[in-house]
């Protein structure tokens, strides 16, 4: 008997990445769809051969399902992520994990006293450039890292969100909660932690409402731009740079500069990798392109959490990853916000 695996929420991640990748898994039979909105359950239901119920509590109180994704709104993670591990369920939980600390530690804390699996999908870490950076990083190929950029810009979440339009709770301070740090922001602190196997512990940064309006009109509840540098325990210097208002072209490149060359991430559409020399040589690698909100491959999430539930494995990304990303995003806006420099322990 194959796994059954309920989701909550039922827009644009569910659509288009957790129920298409669930149903593609060998150890997953059945998907249960919930949404407040029950025309998109119902909707993802009929076009994943699956069920919807009307009330959350259907799923966690199903004894039949064992996992759980929790796609709902950031402000909601804390509540659903929650619930569904007190009720015994693996969970798959959304970034940010949270919008503040003590939420994320109340979800972490469910999944210690339950014994369950936790992932939360920073799913950068999956990219095939991004693991063979990795790869190179960790042999000390290039030596020691100094430095690095990052950065993640696309069009904006109206475009992407399922309701289409500047009504979005992606723009809403008490739902999105940390604008566009919280939304691409987290993806890049994460996968820098990961790539340098470092923290991030000292912030300085600018933000603002450049462009992205309401459906009023007005200039948005949370900021649309980020810009940051950055320090890290083991002393790298960097800057990261978020954005929803990079119209023509999305920009998911990250740069890690060390002591005998460089590595190019997601920078050149030829060569989604490359590593040049202290001496000039260039090592070209063509992987396969990272996903885009217009290029929907399969992101391996899904793939990996299935695995760790099956086969009882750590989950490649713990709810104490997520806590540490959603840190130097507080701190991030914190130091936005007051004009000053922000260390996090
Ligand atoms: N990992 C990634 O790359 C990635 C990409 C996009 C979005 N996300 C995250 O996924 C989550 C969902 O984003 P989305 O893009 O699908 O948004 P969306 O606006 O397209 O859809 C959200 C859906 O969740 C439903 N919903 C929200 N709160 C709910 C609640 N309390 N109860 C029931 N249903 C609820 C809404 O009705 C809507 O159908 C967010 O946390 C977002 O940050 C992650």
């Amino acid at each position: 008997m194959g796994l059954k695996v309920g989701i909550i929420g039922c827009g644009s991640i569910t659509r288009f990445r957790h129920a298409p990748e669930y149903a593609a898994n060998p150890f997953v039979d059945k998907l249960i769809f919930y949404d407040r909105n029950m025309t998109r359950a119902k909707d993802l239901a009929a076009a994943f051969d699956g069920e919807y119920v009307e009330q959350v509590e259907s799923l966690f109180s199903d004894e039949e399902i064992q996992v759980i994704s929790d796609c709902s709104s950031n402000e909601y993670h804390e509540v659903y992520s929650t619930q569904a591990l007190l009720s015994g369920k693996h969970v798959l939980c959304e970034k940010p994990i949270s919008l503040s600390i003590a939420g994320a530690n109340r979800i972490i804390a469910a999944q210690k006293k339950s014994g369950k699996k936790l992932m939360v999908d920073h799913n950068q870490r999956f990219s095939k450039a991004h693991i063979k950076a990795k790869e190179i990083l960790d042999k000390q190929e290039l030596g020691k890292v100094l430095s690095f950029k990052t950065t993640f810009g696309h069009s904006g979440p109206e475009n992407w969100s399922v309701n289409k339009s500047n009504s979005t709770w992606f723009f809403k301070k008490d739902r999105s909660g940390l604008g566009v740090a919280g939304d691409l922001g987290i993806h890049k602190i994460d996968l820098i932690h990961y790539l340098l196997d470092d923290r991030v512990t000292e912030i300085s940064a600018f933000q603002g409402v450049l462009d992205k309006v309401d459906d009023k009109g007005n200039p948005i509840e949370v900021a649309d731009n980020i810009v940051c540098t950055l320090r890290t325990k083991k002393g790298c210097l960097g800057t990261a740079v978020f954005s929803w208002t990079y119209y023509g072209e999305e920009d998911n490149s990250t740069t890690i500069y060390c002591e005998k060359g460089m590595i190019k991430i997601y920078g050149d559409a030829d060569y989604s990798l490359k590593v040049i020399t202290l001496q000039g040589e260039q090592i070209l690698y063509q992987i396969e392109e990272i996903q885009t909100n217009t290029n929907q491959t399969n992101s391996g999430v899904i793939d990996s959490f299935i695995d760790s539930v099956v086969h009882d494995k750590k989950t490649a990304v713990t709810g104490e990853d997520a806590l540490n990303a959603l840190k130097v995003i507080l701190a991030i806006l914190e130091s936005a916000e007051n004009q000053c420099i922000v260390k996090v322990e």
